[in-house]
């Protein structure tokens, strides 16, 4: 979205988007949803005037999973005319229906949950679900890609990213090429939920972010063990638990209680809460 350069903004925050509804309760306007940033500051066209998103269109149909309301006039929907109840979400709807050139009313930014450290030797562990991927790809691309900001950074940053399916692996070829320029600064690991095996996840053998994570075990609990080292998650909540099972073993391994170590890491802002 081009902002004219109205809503300067920095990596890691979220802005607001307000559709016109009608809402669920029939407001109008809609009331305002937060969407992570997916830019780095200066855009994806580097003029300081540009914001990207990356949105999950919400569509629940009744028999295909939960739908206790329906938004769409019974046989209306065109994707699914047949279905008994047919949920589409305001805002998502609103978003990946717009046209090049269409107004959107856009609020913010907020946020200082998922900003970066000013450290430029510091490390970072990036977490990610679905479209939780979008602060990293705003963090990500100033590190190693932006001119203004590029080659500034001295530590070593590390992607995991979980989808279903392969072809829902988003920015998949962005990551690819940063890893080939900076293989000494970026690690780049996915988990394919659907598609991958795991015998780490006793629930049901699908391969998670953080049974992807528990294959460099070794290597990554050198590095949460570094002060130098932050942790984000964004996307399922599931992933501070999975942050857990990853980790609590090696934590214990050296005489440290779990839950302490935590505590310790949070007191020093390492390991902020998963935001969805
Ligand atoms: P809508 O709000 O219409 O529906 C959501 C759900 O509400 C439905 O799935 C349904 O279960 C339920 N529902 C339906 N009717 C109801 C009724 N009458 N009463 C009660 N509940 C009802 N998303 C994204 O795609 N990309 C992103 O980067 C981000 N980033 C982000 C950051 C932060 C900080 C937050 C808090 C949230 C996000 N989100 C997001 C989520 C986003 O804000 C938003 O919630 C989703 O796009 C869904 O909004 P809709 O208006 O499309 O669904």
């Amino acid at each position: 979205m081009d902002h004219g350069g109205k809503v300067p903004y920095i990596e890691g925050q979220s802005i607001g988007v307000i559709a016109p509804g009608p809402d669920k309760k029939g407001e109008t306007p809609a009331k305002i949803r937060l969407y992570s940033i997916a830019s780095s500051a200066p855009g994806d066209d580097e003029t300081n005037k540009t914001v990207s998103l990356v949105v999950k269109r919400v569509v629940e149909v009744a028999g295909r999973g939960w739908c206790e309301y329906s938004n769409v006039p019974k046989g209306k929907d065109l994707e699914f005319p047949d279905a008994e109840k047919v949920y589409r979400g305001v805002c998502s709807s609103h978003i990946c229906d717009l046209n090049a050139g269409d107004d959107v009313l856009i609020t913010g930014p907020v946020g200082a949950e998922m900003l970066l450290p000013e450290d430029p030797e510091a490390n970072m562990i990036f977490m990610a679900t679905g479209t939780g991927i979008a602060p990293f790809r705003s963090h990500l691309r100033n590190l190693f890609n932006d001119k203004v900001s590029k080659g500034k950074f001295r530590g070593c940053a590390w992607l995991f990213l979980g989808v279903p399916f392969s072809e829902s692996l988003l920015y998949d070829e962005e990551w690819k090429e940063m890893q080939a320029e900076f293989p000494d600064q970026f690690r780049y690991d996915y988990a394919i939920s659907n598609e991958e095996k795991s015998e780490k996840n006793k629930i049901n053998g699908e391969m998670w972010v953080q049974h992807k994570m528990m294959q460099y075990s070794d290597d990554l609990w050198e590095l949460v063990k570094d002060p130098k080292t932050h942790v984000y998650m964004c996307g399922l909540k599931g992933m501070e638990s999975g942050f857990a099972e990853c980790f609590q073993e090696k934590v214990e391994a050296e005489g440290l209680v779990y839950t302490e170590f935590l505590k310790q890491m949070k007191k020093e802002h390492r390991c902020p809460a998963a935001v969805s």
